[in-house]
């Protein structure tokens, strides 16, 4: 139950004051989170918090506009959120979208980015939230639940938005707009993780309250108890399963961890000392939503002291490696050494002051890039490029291996450290809709064991 888990975190933030020097009350609270929020949110939701930033034209969703007052994620009884409902949504992000989570940043900074996002929107800064809405105790799943959920659904109007299959896809789904003048679609029920929790207990809310600002109506008044359980668990058998070692109600920090071996670093992934390597499971922010788009990547590093191979492998139906748009991976690191996460650059390639260094590989060329913001991307010159890399399609999933050296090669580039961050970006020439990649990751830590 990641809501709760996060309102426990908060409760005992309140209980022992120990948060050090960062006192000066609600102002002084803004003013740090308008730092923070000039360099991690503002290119999506506009420095004036209007949704208008540069990048707001290459998303779908789009990036919500905080003025508006309108919260589409609460667990409680009318309008306005609590405050612990914003920093969860803060803290994982909203997946299937391109709202990242900041689970790297500390509970102060997200406290200080709550009080800069709250002040955007007056009736949000003044209001008290109502008491969150109960749920009655779960009734356990069972077969015959899902059977009357799966009736439910099918009789009772939900297939119209969502489909017969729960994709999507329902007759009225293209025509739906929300409250902000978007088109908006209604969740693939197949995929996962749900953007508003994924556990039996969030479903049963998200049903019962609707959700804000969109056509998802609320059904508390339309259904039994009974009922509402067995669409919940209908809504929940649909999910495809999600990767091996995520548990969507406790979501960590994602840490690639790169064990140390002698000797060659394999570009090759048949070789055996892959396999003995753990994968770890990195979920994927669409710029555009497309149904079908890939959700996740699994990553696996080496390192042998000199040099780091990095194995990322993902679900591709198709393989595009011909004409404009082909097949892609890469990864960036921050040039700058970053003392704390709140230093890291902004996610989409960072800006003038923090740089990144990225490794990009295509189906057929392999490049090292310098970036300075989305409009200030520079590849490096050829002799320049250190990295290495090998894509293999196989039976559905591609396999890419791109490996390099630790140390900077030159000004503007990065070394890796023993601890540090990354990010990844996917391109897929599927999907030929807009330019720049498919989707990105959050930052993530990698760690070089010793
Ligand atoms: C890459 C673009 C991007 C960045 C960066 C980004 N957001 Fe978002 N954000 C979005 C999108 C897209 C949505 C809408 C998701 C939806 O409608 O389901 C969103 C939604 C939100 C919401 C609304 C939640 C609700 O209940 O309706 C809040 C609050 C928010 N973001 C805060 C932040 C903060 C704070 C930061 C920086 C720490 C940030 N965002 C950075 C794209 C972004
Ligand atoms: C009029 C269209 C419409 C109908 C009818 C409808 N939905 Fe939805 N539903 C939506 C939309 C649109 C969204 C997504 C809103 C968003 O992502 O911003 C949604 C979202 C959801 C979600 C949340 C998914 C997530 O990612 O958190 C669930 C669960 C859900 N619907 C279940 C149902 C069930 C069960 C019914 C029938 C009892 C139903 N819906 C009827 C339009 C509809």
């Amino acid at each position: 139950m990641r809501i709760w888990a996060i309102m426990a975190i908060g409760l005992s933030l309140v209980g022992c004051r120990a948060q050090g020097p960062r006192d000066g009350g609600p102002s002084a609270a803004a003013a740090r989170g308008k730092v923070l929020y000039n360099i991690h949110c503002a290119d999506c939701h506009g420095v004036k918090g209007d949704g208008g930033g540069p990048v707001a034209p290459l998303l779908w969703p789009k990036p919500r506009d905080l003025t508006s007052g309108i919260f589409k994620y609460r667990t409680t009884r009318g309008p306005v959120p609590s405050d612990t409902d914003i920093l969860q949504t803060m803290k994982v992000g909203v997946p299937g979208t391109a709202m990242p989570g900041w689970d790297l940043l500390s509970m102060a900074e997200w406290k200080d980015l709550l009080a800069y996002v709250k002040s955007f929107a007056p009736r949000i800064a003044l209001a008290a939230a109502d008491r969150p809405v109960d749920i009655p105790t779960e009734v356990k799943s069972t077969p015959e639940l899902i059977a009357k959920g799966r009736g439910l659904f099918a009789k009772r109007g939900c297939v119209a938005c969502h489909g017969a299959a729960g994709n999507g896809d329902g007759p009225a789904a293209a025509s739906l707009t929300d409250a902000w003048g978007d088109r908006v679609a209604p969740r693939d029920l197949t995929r996962g993780p749900l953007k508003w929790g994924n556990m039996p207990r969030d479903i049963y809310r998200t049903i019962i309250m609707g959700i804000p600002g969109t056509p998802m109506p609320a059904y508390e008044h339309s259904f039994t108890t009974d009922e509402l359980w067995a669409l919940t668990h209908f809504v929940k058998s649909l999910q495809a399963p999600l990767p091996e070692g995520y548990d969507p109600a406790n979501p960590k920090k994602t840490v690639l961890d790169a064990a140390k071996i002698a000797g060659e670093l394999p570009l090759d992934y048949h070789a055996p000392i892959w396999g003995n390597v753990q994968a770890t499971p990195v979920f994927l922010k669409p710029l555009w939503h497309e149904s079908g788009m890939t959700e996740w990547l699994t990553a696996k590093a080496l390192h042998n002291g000199s040099e780091i191979a990095i194995y990322l492998r993902w679900t591709d139906n198709e393989m595009n490696v011909e004409g404009a748009r082909v097949d892609g991976v890469a990864v960036q690191f921050p040039i700058e050494k970053v003392a704390t996460p709140a230093d890291l650059p902004y996610l989409g390639m960072g800006h003038a002051g923090r740089p990144v260094a990225i490794w990009a590989w295509h189906v057929g060329r392999t490049q090292e890039l310098t970036a300075r913001g989305m409009n200030a991307v520079r590849p490096k010159s050829p002799e320049m490029t250190r990295v290495m890399a090998k894509g293999t399609y196989d039976a559905g999933e591609w396999h890419v291996i791109m490996k390099r050296e630790i140390a900077a090669a030159g000004r503007d580039d990065a070394t890796i450290q023993l601890q540090g961050y990354c990010s990844f970006a996917l391109w897929d020439g599927d999907l030929p809709k807009h330019a720049g990649p498919e989707s990105f990751s959050e930052w993530m830590i990698y760690e070089l064991a010793q």
